[in-house]
């Protein structure tokens, strides 16, 4: 449980707020780049509580701008975009990709309106077939990270965004809860023998690292008398979840196959889950990851199949035990579910943790502490990111000898173990 005042700093993320400020600091995931071709139709997206809105030009430049023509209010996304600018529909005035003023054809013409005239603009970068932007202030703005499914092969790295309707740490909490797995997304029924590791064994032992970039944990499971199954989930600062390949003993296409979550805040109550899933090995099917996934959305990336339809959820099917156990169809639509239901902001006041609960206590730690540490000293180290190699810090499935802890398998090197006072 958490106390009220911790509740607040933990989940409000709009302009001035603590966390929200932190979260400036860092480079964050947007808008899925084949959302967006040159002179296309502009994306409306609200992102840390602010509307905005995003255009590809003629050259293939992207731009991330406040949604409101700064000259009478009206949305940009409305405009017209031509010859290198989003003209907005109103009185014409346009805007390149860094929020220049270009034109403004209805004030007179010696008028030197246009040229004074500037509408925010954050900075984009094109990666891992996202748009990325920083939102922070220009002088804090860190150098660009480097993370591995940038470097994919064409067709092995796949990215979409939906709408999660709460707060982004209870979306965030159900990602670092590997507890959850052998009971929401159980796939045979209690009475008949499990299939999966996390179903025959439902009381994994979790272990939490504190670390440079945020946190790791292992989830240690019994995967028969002579073996133990580790799944390292990595944490990075400020919203990421770096979730485990299916391992070696999983069917050959889902071996190394990796899901990335960034659970973006659109606002205090609504979240941007994007996923990216890589494989060097592999083309990934981008349609059938979404089909997996179960979620459905409308053009606004709200889900079709949400909270209002109570997710369609199928009590004959749960009945006759056909399908999945929760009677929902697909994972991400299944933990969208129970961390929905909790209302838009859970009143953690309220909860009862158990044992299985760790990672979820350690998450909140680690950016309780974040955002102190923060508001005292107006640093937050962790916001570098391009000081890391990622392709040390990813997520692991792995089976080993009970004798052994899983660290002696998966060390933290060094130079990624946490300063004193984080660890
Ligand atoms: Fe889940």
């Amino acid at each position: 449980m958490l106390s009220h005042e911790d509740n607040e700093l933990l989940c409000r993320v709009g302009p001035g707020s603590t966390m929200g400020e932190m979260m400036r600091r860092f480079w964050m995931p947007a808008v899925v780049l084949n959302e967006l071709e040159p002179d296309g139709k502009p994306i409306r997206i609200r992102l840390m509580g602010e509307d905005l809105v995003c255009f590809m030009d003629s050259n293939g430049e992207v731009g991330l701008l406040d949604e409101h023509c700064p000259h009478r209010g009206s949305s940009l996304a409305l405009g017209a975009n031509e010859d290198c600018g989003l003209r907005c529909l109103f009185h014409g005035w346009k805007f390149d990709v860094n929020g220049q003023c270009l034109d403004t054809p209805a004030e007179p013409e010696n008028s030197k309106l246009a040229k004074a005239m500037k509408v925010k603009a954050y900075p984009t970068r094109v990666a891992g077939g996202m748009v990325w932007t920083y939102m922070g202030p220009e002088e804090n703005q860190p150098e660009f990270p480097h993370f591995p499914w940038f470097d994919m092969p064409e067709g092995s790295c796949e990215a979409f965004r939906v709408i999660y309707e709460c707060n982004y740490s209870q979306a965030l909490e159900g990602a670092v809860d590997s507890s959850h797995a052998g009971v929401l997304h159980r796939s045979v029924p209690w009475s008949e023998e499990a299939r999966w590791p996390h179903e025959k064994d439902l009381r994994p032992k979790l272990e939490v690292e504190f670390t440079r970039y945020g946190l790791r944990y292992c989830a240690v499971r019994n995967a028969d008398e002579s073996t133990k199954n580790g799944r390292m989930t990595q944490v990075p600062l400020p919203f990421y979840t770096f979730i485990p390949p299916d391992g070696p003993k999983a069917p050959e296409f889902r071996r190394n196959r990796r899901l990335i979550n960034a659970f973006v805040p659109r606002d205090d109550e609504t979240t941007w889950h994007i996923q990216f899933f890589y494989d060097a090995g592999q083309t990934i099917d981008r349609q059938h990851r979404i089909e997996e996934s179960g979620v459905v959305w409308d053009e606004n990336f709200f889900k079709t199949n949400g909270k209002d339809v109570w997710y369609n959820q199928n009590r004959e099917a749960m009945k006759a035990k056909e399908g999945n156990m929760s009677g929902i169809t697909g994972v991400a639509l299944e933990d969208h579910a129970v961390s929905e239901t909790m209302g838009r902001i859970a009143d953690r006041t309220k909860e009862h943790l158990g044992r299985s609960d760790m990672a979820v206590v350690a998450f909140r730690r680690m950016m309780l502490r974040a955002a102190r540490h923060f508001a005292e000293t107006g640093e937050i180290p962790e916001a570098n990111q391009a000081k890391f190699d990622w392709n040390e810090i990813t997520a692991e499935t792995f089976f080993f000898d009970p004798d052994k802890k899983w660290q002696d398998i998966q060390p933290l090197a060094e130079h990624l173990q946490p300063s004193e006072e984080a660890a």
